[in-house]
């Protein structure tokens, strides 16, 4: 991809949401300058160097060459380490051993918590919940940094509207003003105001770019599409992120426009540095460069190695490239001494700031790990965020169940505990989980009131247990059923040509509601599922995603009421496979499906063109209502506003919380626009009968876009505005802006 013909100045103000001047400052400690003068040609290579640390079932190892590697001061970074005490052994073996004592970077994959686990990022975006999304990131950042961690890799920001892939777990859903506020919240989170805080953890931005869009789904498959929908879409997470100080990227595993991400100077140099002022250091996938080769990419590793570095990827995860050739690169002037020095002095630049050159093991704290891991807090706010991320699909009055019914619990994911935590679930162990949904609902309504069957497993056509679930139903008022996905059919390598509910389960589902009882079904799923056959017979179906250490309790304490649901969908849910992708952010094409009677359309034969559930969709126990849309004027000019007020009120009989949105369409643009693009959001909690008058105001800002010149800025013309409570049912009005 070329470089566009984006002006730097413009550029700094180009994506939605992003401020002006790039938040990071210049690293440049002193101490850096000093080392870099005496580090001989190895030494400096090794601060470029990534190697993993294994885990036994004794605890952590480390293969013998790499300990030599460390000593040789020819590995300077370790991953997948952790506990004080392990990390603080090998700390020793860098700081005492080698030459110059360089510190080691310790980095782990704290996704959605470190020990204690939250909802799966997919789940945590459906709260809407900035608050909590950063404090969820900010106690991962203090129980891993306790156990002797520095790095995360996360936030991951890869935009998604594709359910095959299992990484959409991974992500904050389909929207990149959500995805935004998500990723900068995380950045925060971990990051906190200062990075030498021993309990703040040094984020990584990943995958960049555009892993969330590899064709059909397939992991680490090919991207592609044009530069304009790259920065409209894609890219702004990202950007939010970096803005929010974050001081490491990695590069994806795809390609993007048939350049490898892990070789690729458009996003490494020419957006990442010289747009967005990135200051901080690059990491390839995990042997993303010797994977250029298999890409067709690169003749062999060596070159690979070349191609990396000379495009701005300063670190070599696990691949050994650098570790074996970069010497010789060098040596030859095939990668230049600057280049080699430059990767190396953002490498130690933010060791520096991590306070490791102050004091390596200041992360290194069993008295840390001891108290501040797994601690009550941190469980109780792991079981409220678990709850707020839960999305109410549907309801026919059936929830929330009342206490001292006779209940019967069915279902393979029932009584899992180790599905509750996802599939990548930090250093969270299922021994922490204190009770599966099914114990959590025992506790909840009493033992002598439920009856449990598992019914049938996840996968596979066993109905052996039928018989007995169809008893269970038979003998209770009514049923929960718990089914989805085994946690492992979500994340990395892990997509699905079939985005159904595998195995028999939706059998069971049918064969359990013609007994007449009643049946809430209850989802533990890591992507959009085609949910049309369950809607039929279910009489309410609650999104739970994999909802963490305590997502047994939150279960339970929404299915009885004590807590309200309010999340909302952050990623749409189609009616089957053959409708993907498909999303809130479309266009409106030339063709429209506005008549049925008529053909010539934008439109299926056999399925409507709306999905199953939109985007934002989600339902409460309580009602609310949305008055007229009143806007302070239908125009406005230059960097004047408007104000959107409209009045919401809870007309049901249950305080609960309604996320409000906020979607502008341009109707007329030198580019086509979305027919609906979020603008703004606020969550509100209101008590039976409350009312609160909700205001946003409209300015330029928000009706920016890329121009057809690929230019940043409004155009003079038409707007519609929407306000509701799901893309999907919402109150509109127009206006008109001037330049
Ligand atoms: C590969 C994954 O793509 C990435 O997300 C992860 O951070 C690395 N492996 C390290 O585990």
């Amino acid at each position: 991809m070329k470089p566009s013909l984006i002006i730097l100045a413009a550029a700094c103000v180009m994506l939605a949401g992003c401020n002006a001047a790039p938040a990071q400052g210049e690293l440049n400690d002193p101490r850096v300058e000093k080392l870099m003068k005496k580090m001989t040609l190895d030494e400096k290579i090794g601060q470029l160097v990534l190697f993993t640390s294994d885990w036994s079932v004794t605890g952590p190892t480390m293969r013998q060459g790499y300990i030599d590697d460390i000593r040789s001061g020819r590995c300077g970074n370790i991953f997948n380490a952790y506990t004080a005490d392990y990390t603080r052994k090998l700390q020793e073996i860098a700081v005492n051993e080698t030459r110059l004592g360089i510190p080691l970077l310790f980095g782990y994959d704290v996704i959605h918590g470190f020990r204690t686990i939250f909802p799966i990022n997919l789940g945590m975006s459906a709260s809407w919940d900035e608050q909590e999304i950063e404090e969820a990131a900010r106690i991962a950042a203090v129980e891993a940094t306790a156990a002797g961690l520095h790095w995360t890799y996360s936030p991951m920001c890869d935009i998604c509207v594709e359910p095959r892939w299992g990484r959409i777990s991974e992500g904050a859903g389909e929207d990149p003003f959500l995805g935004s506020m998500v990723a900068a919240a995380m950045t925060r989170g971990y990051q906190g105001n200062d990075l030498s805080d021993p309990a703040t953890l040094l984020a990584c931005v990943k995958h960049f770019a555009a892993y969330g869009a590899p064709q059909g789904g397939r992991d680490y498959n090919t991207v592609d599409m044009s530069e304009r929908w790259l920065r409209e879409f894609y890219l702004p997470p990202y950007k939010a992120a970096v803005d929010a100080g974050a001081l490491s990227v990695m590069a994806s595993f795809n390609e993007l426009d048939g350049v490898p991400a892990t070789a690729n100077s458009f996003l490494l140099q020419d957006v990442l540095r010289n747009e967005w002022g990135f200051k901080g250091f690059v990491v390839s996938d995990y042997t993303g460069i010797n994977e250029m080769v298999n890409h067709g990419f690169a003749a062999d590793v060596e070159d690979a190695g070349r191609l990396a570095i000379n495009a701005g990827l300063d670190m070599d995860m696990q691949g050994a490239s650098y570790f074996t050739y970069l010497k010789d690169l060098v040596k030859s002037g095939k990668v230049s001494k600057r280049t080699l020095d430059t990767a190396v002095r953002r490498v130690l630049n933010v060791k520096a700031a991590l306070g490791l050159f102050d004091d390596p093991y200041k992360y290194c704290s069993p008295e840390r790990e001891a108290s501040q891991t797994l601690t009550g807090e941190n469980k109780a706010f792991a079981r409220k965020l678990a709850a707020d991320c839960m999305v109410l699909l549907t309801n026919d009055g059936i929830l929330p169940l009342r206490r001292g019914e006779k209940i019967a619990v069915i279902g393979a994911l029932a009584d899992s505990k180790d599905d509750l935590l996802g599939s990548w679930r930090g250093a969270g162990e299922e021994k922490s989980v204190p009770a599966s949904i099914l114990e959590a609902i025992r506790e909840a309504n009493g033992s002598s009131n439920v009856i449990y069957a598992e019914g049938c497993k996840e996968a596979g056509n066993d109905r052996s247990g039928f018989s007995k679930a169809i008893a269970a139903a038979n003998s209770a008022s009514k049923v929960v059923l718990v089914i989805g996905e085994d946690c492992q059919w979500t994340g990395e390598a892990a997509s699905r040509s079939d985005i159904r509910i595998p195995g028999v389960q939706s059998e069971l589902l049918q064969k359990l509601a013609a007994t007449g009882k009643p049946v809430v079904v209850v989802l533990l799923n890591g992507r959009p599922l085609d949910l049309s056959e369950e809607v039929q017979y279910a009489g309410a179906m609650l999104e739970a995603w994999f909802p963490g250490t305590m997502g047994g309790y939150a279960v339970a304490d929404v299915l009885f009421g004590d807590v309200n649901p309010g999340g909302k969908l952050s990623v749409t849910f189609p009616r089957n496979l053959g409708q993907v992708p498909i999303y809130h952010y479309a266009k409106n094409t030339g063709r429209p499906f506005l008549d049925p009677d008529a053909k010539y359309q934008s439109r299926y034969l056999d399925v409507p063109n709306e999905p199953l559930f939109a985007f934002g969709h989600g339902l409460s126990y309580t009602s609310f209502d949305y008055s007229e849309l009143e806007l302070s004027a239908d125009s406005f000019g230059g960097y004047e506003s408007i104000t959107a007020d409209v009045t919401l009120t809870n007309t049901g009989e249950r305080a609960g919380s309604e996320t409000v949105q906020l979607y502008i369409r341009d109707l007329v643009g030198s580019v086509t626009r979305p027919v609906k693009q979020l603008k703004g959001f606020t969550k509100v909690y209101l008590g039976p009968g409350e009312s609160r008058k909700i205001r946003f105001t409209i300015d330029k800002s928000l009706l920016e876009f890329y121009r057809q010149d690929m230019s940043w800025g409004a155009e003079t013309g038409d707007f519609k505005l929407f306000i509701g409570g799901s893309s999907d049912k919402v109150r509109e009005a127009s206006f008109r802006y001037e330049e």
